[in-house]
C-alpha cells in the first residue's frame, strides 16, 4: 500500500506553521515560526500583526516543510489547512496559501477543524492509540471533555461555561505580572511555590457534571490580590500560581476521572497548550495509574499550536473520503 503525505498548515492565531506527515502518525517534518516574541510586546496577541507576520512567513515555512521532509510538492498527497476556530485574518493567510498551492499543483485540498488536530497530536505520540477514548481538550480558547469514538467523530460531554483553561492561566499570569504567554510561566514559577499556601475554589457546575468554570477561580486570584494590596501585605507569587495552578489541575484530572468511569473508558488522551503543564501531566499521569488507565499525551512542542497534528488529522480526513472546495473559507468560531 502507498504512504500518504500531507503537506499541512497552520495559521489560526500566533505561530505560521507547516508540516509533512505520512499516513497520519509519522512526522516527516515539523516547522514552526513563532510570534509570540512580537506579540509580548503588547501583552497578547495582536490579529492585524498576526497576519502581517503570516503573509510574511507562509511561504519560507512551507517550502521549509517540504526540504525537511526531502520532498517536493509534486510527492505529496494532499494539502491539509486550519480553517478554523482562530482569528479570522491569520486563518485566512494560511487557507488562500494551501488554496493556491494545491490548486497550482494539482493536489487535494482538505480543511481541517483545529481543535481536532489538537486531539491528533495523540496519534502521533501514541501510535497504538485508537478510537474510542477520551480525551481531555484544554488550550488557550477551549476546554472540552470529549469521547473520540471514532477517527473524526466527536460526542462532547463536557465545556467550559467561562474561560478556557488556557485563557485562565494567560489572566492569572498577566495579573500577577509574569507577562504573556502565563502557562509557561506559571508552570515554571510554581515549582517555587507552596500549592497548598492559599485555599482557592474548586468550581462545579451544577446539574453538569462535566463541565467547567473557571471566571470564579480568576475572581479569587484577583480578589486575594487586591486584598494584599490594600492591607499591604506582599504578594507571595510563587504559593499564588502554585496554587491557583493545583485548583485548575485538580478540577481538569477530576472531571476526567468522572468520565472515564461514567463511560467506562480507561484510554485517556490530553490535548492542547494546557496540556504542557507539568503538574497537569504528572497530576494525570498518577490517577490513570491509579485507576489502571492507559494515558497518552503529546510531547510538548506538539500540545501547543503546530501542523504536524493538522497533517495528522488531514490523513483520517482523506482516508474518509473528505475533500474541500476551492470556497473552503475561513470559519473563526467553528466548532468541533
Ligand atoms: O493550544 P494552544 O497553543 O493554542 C490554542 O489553540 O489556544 O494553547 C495555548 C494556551 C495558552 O493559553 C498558554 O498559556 C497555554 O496554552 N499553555 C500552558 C502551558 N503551555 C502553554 N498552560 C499551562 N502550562 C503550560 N506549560
Ligand atoms: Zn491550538
Amino acid at each position: 500500500q502507498k504512504d500518504i503525505r500531507i503537506l499541512a498548515i497552520e495559521s489560526s492565531c500566533d505561530e505560521t506553521a507547516a508540516a509533512v506527515v505520512e499516513n497520519g502518525r509519522t512526522v516527516r517534518s515539523n516547522v514552526i515560526y513563532s510570534q509570540i516574541a512580537t506579540h509580548t510586546l503588547y501583552g497578547g496577541v495582536v490579529p492585524e500583526i498576526a497576519s502581517r507576520a503570516h503573509i510574511e512567513k507562509i511561504n519560507q515555512v512551507t517550502a521549509q516543510a517540504l526540504t525537511d521532509a526531502g520532498l517536493t510538492l509534486a510527492e505529496i498527497d494532499a494539502i491539509g489547512v486550519t480553517y478554523g476556530p482562530g482569528l479570522v485574518g491569520p486563518l485566512l493567510i494560511g487557507v488562500s496559501a494551501a488554496k493556491a498551492m494545491a490548486f497550482a499543483a494539482g493536489k487535494p485540498l482538505i480543511g481541517v477543524n483545529h481543535i481536532e488536530g489538537h486531539v491528533s497530536a495523540n496519534f502521533i505520540a501514541n501510535p497504538d492509540l485508537k478510537p474510542p477514548f477520551l480525551c481531555l481538550i484544554v488550550s488557550g480558547g477551549h476546554t472540552n471533555l470529549v469521547m473520540v469514538e471514532d477517527y473524526g467523530k466527536f460526542r462532547i460531554l463536557g465545556q467550559t461555561r467561562d474561560d478556557a483553561a488556557g485563557e485562565a492561566f494567560d489572566k492569572v499570569a498577566r495579573s500577577v505580572g509574569l507577562g504573556y504567554p502565563g502557562g509557561p510561566k506559571i508552570d515554571r514559577k510554581a515549582r517555587e511555590g507552596n500549592p497548598d499556601a492559599i485555599s482557592f475554589p474548586r468550581a462545579k457546575v451544577a446539574g453538569s457534571p462535566y463541565d467547567f468554570s473557571f471566571s470564579g477561580l480568576k475572581s479569587a486570584v484577583l480578589n486575594y490580590q487586591n486584598h494584599a494590596k490594600m492591607t499591604g501585605e506582599e504578594i507571595p507569587v510563587a504559593d499564588l500560581v502554585a496554587s491557583f495552578q493545583k485548583a485548575v489541575v485538580e478540577v481538569l484530572v477530576s472531571h476526567t476521572m468522572e468520565a472515564a468511569r461514567d463511560f467506562n473508558c480507561k484510554t485517556i488522551a490530553m490535548a492542547g497548550g494546557v496540556a504542557a503543564n507539568s503538574a497537569l501531566r504528572e497530576a494525570m499521569r498518577l490517577a490513570c495509574e491509579a485507576a489502571g488507565y492507559t494515558l497518552t499525551y503529546p510531547e510538548l512542542g506538539l500540545c501547543t499550536d503546530n501542523a504536524a497534528m493538522i497533517g495528522s488529522a488531514a490523513y483520517y480526513e482523506y482516508c474518509a473520503g473528505r475533500r474541500s472546495g476551492w470556497d473552503l473559507n475561513a470559519v473563526p468560531n467553528l466548532k468541533l
